[in-house]
């Protein structure tokens, strides 16, 4: 069925379960063992000591012989096991015990006193198992996961390795919510009211009194009710009216929370508070999208879920910094690509503002990766899909559901056992051979896949009726076997800007256009290759093995992907169509992984605006002279190259107009025309400073400046946060510039840098934006890359004090930063 437009009133909650309590410290590990380790008695003792989250991948070291490629990042795998010992807690009148993991990769199996609680394959779903009888009645027990990440390639991007995400431990009366059946929505939402819809379900065997409140962004208790449950049952609690409900949007993020108690006898025996949101919106066919009566763009990009120098290993500060830097380019929206994210992601988004594409699967029974997920998609998807769909219903960022990126089933046979894991890493972004297009053409029934995406969209449907369900596709013609389905709300398209035009509204009359991927341009932080003006396709043509000698991309937003489109093209066709309702721009951040157009020595992605140390490329400016109300000027590239030669001058702004001096000479003033989304001027070099004077509408003046600099002299450091929670989990991240006499930044410096810590706080990882960097993102030293190199220093449970992170390098002058934890 055909939609013109979704008008979908929703209200939704983040989950916070009572009673758990975090289950991540005092894990030992080992990378030796096998599943013999998870007899209770095996002996443990020399094994590693850890505290989860933790991925083993990213403290290994680079190699092109790594069975993940460098399109798995070239980090090692393996098989990892995890033992815990702990005590059975008190039991009395019933109670179970569940063990909660948010995510392991991947084939995981959990055994409790040597006993098998559950296996699960997918490394990227949370999943719990009632271990209650598998406790010793009294005393010690051990719970042992086993870890599989051998047989490699199983992504087309970095996975990461390990129990990389958090672990709780629920004590829960017999008589207690089952979390993932506890879904509210809203109806009927004005600026005066809302009712609400709670759904929940009690497990256990006896009836109880179950108390709904509803708590008002400041706290205060807005609404109430309460009613018997039967065991078992699901029990709406409808029609709770909430007054001046306060809506969640991007700008104004404004969450609830509802507090469920459930009592027997006069007794409390358990409590579930969850957050929410209350928010509108619709998918316009004509006028796109809009939120809460109000229109606007979905601005967003793509991200994968590694954290750079962190590995996969989830923290909440790297996760915050992340989403910090993009809003400050404007940007609104992420695309989970392609999997569930971290819970925590979601919870951030929810907070900071983010509209959510959550997205569950990068492939369906054809697989992309030799031992990819493909091979468990038959047995797995519907719990999967059912668990993910639960899992984030209740988060009002959570906006779209996209059931499946680039699927293969988009056509009605494309084998790609016989291809490398390079070859079909390129070859997704090409619709099928017109061969295959014919046969559908012809094709009168419905084919098969189009059934099973009919039944991935029902499967998401019975749970959630109120957000709309799409698919990323690289095949945008109508023939695809998935729109053939007519079960998808929202047609996606990934890339093909020469069809989001008025053909595509002849294409799909009646329905919504959202770029579920674009871009795809290639830039290394820092470098430039000239002409500016010249679009470089690398590689030339997918099948083409591709090289140069620098294995560097660059900086000028003249390089791309050939099934992609530089930042600025994709921007202006974006711009055009008020159909399109967003985009999502692959990628936010590099990520370990995918080196297109390079393979080894490249072992990470160039397709980030920000680069996997988190520094902005300069095309990060272009984003937030367009995506935000602030005054933006950015001048590039740097200003040390050869007497005689001509730079390229580029300004990325959205001032009125911008004057450039180089030594105090005006070298003319401009204004953005003809559509151009930059401000360029070919510039005879001369050493000196370049400066960009520009004037706002309101003749606001700002600048911007780059100097030559001279020989490297000193370190200058700066944190992005100096006061720190002692929690050991808080994160500063530390920025050392290499800068001359004067203090400029050296454009290519790639000093040695050492880093030492004093007082309460370690180091967790250092990086520096090089692709083709294979130091190790862990110790104490690391290369400088174009001048910038970042460390990631981490506090410690308990411990406050005054932390003193200094960096040295050779011939250099050191500097540090003074932190404070407590
Ligand atoms: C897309 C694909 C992404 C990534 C990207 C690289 O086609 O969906 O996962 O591979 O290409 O350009």
């Amino acid at each position: 069925m055909k939609k013109t437009s979704l008008l979908i009133p929703i209200i939704a909650l983040m989950a916070s379960c009572a009673k758990q309590e975090c289950f991540n410290e005092g894990w030992r590990f080992s990378l030796d063992a096998d599943s013999t380790a998870a007899a209770p008695d095996f002996n443990d003792k020399n094994w590693r000591v850890l505290d989860l989250p933790h991925d083993w991948s990213i403290e290994g070291n680079f190699s092109e012989n790594n069975p993940a490629t460098p399109g798995g990042g070239a980090l090692p795998g393996g098989y990892g096991v995890y033992r815990k010992h702990f005590q059975t807690p008190d039991l009395t009148g019933g109670k179970r015990v569940y063990i909660c993991f948010d995510g392991v990769y991947w084939q995981s199996t959990v055994y409790v006193n040597g006993k098998k609680a559950g296996f699960r394959p997918n490394g990227y779903i949370g999943f719990e198992y009632d271990v209650t009888d598998l406790l010793n009645p009294k005393g010690d027990n051990v719970v042992a996961v086993t870890v599989d990440n051998t047989d490699q390639p199983n992504s087309r991007w970095y996975s990461g390795s390990g129990i990389y995400r958090n672990v709780r431990l629920k004590v829960l009366d017999q008589t207690h919510f089952i979390g993932q059946e506890v879904f509210v929505t809203a109806n009927d939402i004005s600026a005066e009211s809302a009712k609400l819809d709670v759904a929940l379900s009690v497990a256990g065997d006896e009836d109880c009194d179950v108390k709904v409140e509803i708590l008002a962004p400041g706290g205060d208790v807005v609404a109430t009710a309460q009613d018997k449950v039967k065991a078992g049952e699901v029990k709406h609690f409808e029609g709770i009216a909430v007054n001046n409900p306060k809506l969640w949007s991007p700008k104004s993020p404004r969450v609830y929370l509802a507090r469920l108690t459930a009592m027997k006898g006069g007794n409390v025996v358990d409590e579930y508070s969850t957050t929410f949101g209350i928010r509108y919106f619709e998918f316009d066919a004509d006028k796109g999208f809009s939120l809460n009566g109000n229109p606007m763009k979905i601005n967003g990009v793509c991200n994968h879920h590694d954290l750079g120098a962190l590995g996969a290993a989830v923290n909440h500060r790297a996760l915050e910094r992340q989403l910090e830097i993009l809003k400050n380019m404007g940007c609104n929206a992420i695309r989970t690509s392609h999997n569930p994210p971290a819970p925590e992601l979601l919870n951030l988004c929810d907070s900071m503002g983010f509209i959510v594409m959550d997205e569950a699967f990068d492939m369906w029974a054809r697989k992309k990766s030799p031992n990819d997920y493909a091979k468990y998609f038959a047995e797995w998807h519907e719990r999967d899909l059912v668990d993910f769909i639960k899992r984030d219903r209740n988060h009002p960022s959570v906006i779209m559901w996209s059931i499946g990126n680039e699927i293969l089933e988009q056509w009605p046979d494309i084998s790609t056992d016989t291809l490398s894991i390079e070859k079909a890493n390129l070859m997704f972004n090409f619709a099928a051979q017109l061969s295959q297009k014919d046969d559908q053409n012809k094709t009168s029934e419905m084919h098969v896949n189009s059934l099973l995406c009919k039944k991935l969209v029902d499967i998401v449907k019975s749970i959630d009726s109120t957000r709309p369900v799409l698919t990323g596709n690289n095949e945008t013609e109508p023939h695809n076997l998935l729109f053939k389905s007519n079960a998808l709300d929202i047609i996606g398209f990934n890339y093909h800007e020469y069809n989001w035009g008025e053909a595509f509204k002849k294409k799909f009359p009646g329905m919504p256009l959202v770029i579920t991927e674009s871009t795809s341009a290639l830039q290394t932080r820092g470098n430039y290759i000239a002409p500016a003006d010249t679009q470089y396709l690398w590689p030339v043509r997918w099948d083409i093995p591709f090289e140069t000698e620098h294995h560097k991309c660059s900086a000028y937003d003249n390089v791309r992907a050939p099934w992609g489109s530089t930042h600025e093209t994709t921007l202006k066709e974006y711009m055009k169509y008020p159909w399109v309702s967003g985009i999502f721009v692959w990628t936010g951040f590099d990520y370990l992984g995918e080196p297109t157009p390079y393979g080894w020595p490249a072992r990470s992605s160039y397709f980030g605006i920000i680069d996997l140390a988190g520094f902005p490329k300069d095309v990060y400016y272009l984003y937030k002279s367009l995506w935000t109300d602030d005054l933006v000027l950015h001048l590039l590239p740097h200003w040390n190259w050869n007497e005689g030669d001509t730079v390229d001058v580029i300004a990325y702004t959205n001032m009125k107009d911008v004057e450039l001096f180089l030594n105090g000479e005006s070298l003319g003033k401009q204004e953005l025309k003809d559509g151009n989304l930059h401000l360029s001027w070919k510039v005879p070099f001369e050493p000196g400073e370049l400066r960009a004077v520009g004037h706002s509408v309101d003749d606001i003046e700002i600048s911007d400046v780059v100097r030559t600099a001279g020989a490297p002299f000193r370190l200058a450091s700066s944190a992005d946060r100096y006061s720190l929670a002692a929690d050991g989990q808080d994160l500063s991240f530390v920025t050392v510039d290499v800068v001359d006499a004067k203090g400029v930044r050296v454009p290519d410096a790639n000093n040695l840098i050492k880093f030492t810590v004093e007082g309460p706080a370690e180091i967790v990882g250092m990086d520096n934006g090089d692709q083709c960097c294979h130091e190790s993102f862990k110790g104490d030293e690391h290369s400088a890359f174009n001048g910038k190199c970042l460390c990631i220093v981490r506090s410690i449970a308990d411990k406050d004090g005054r932390v003193v992170v200094r960096a040295s390098a050779e011939g250099l002058e050191s500097s540090e930063v003074e932190i404070y934890t407590k």
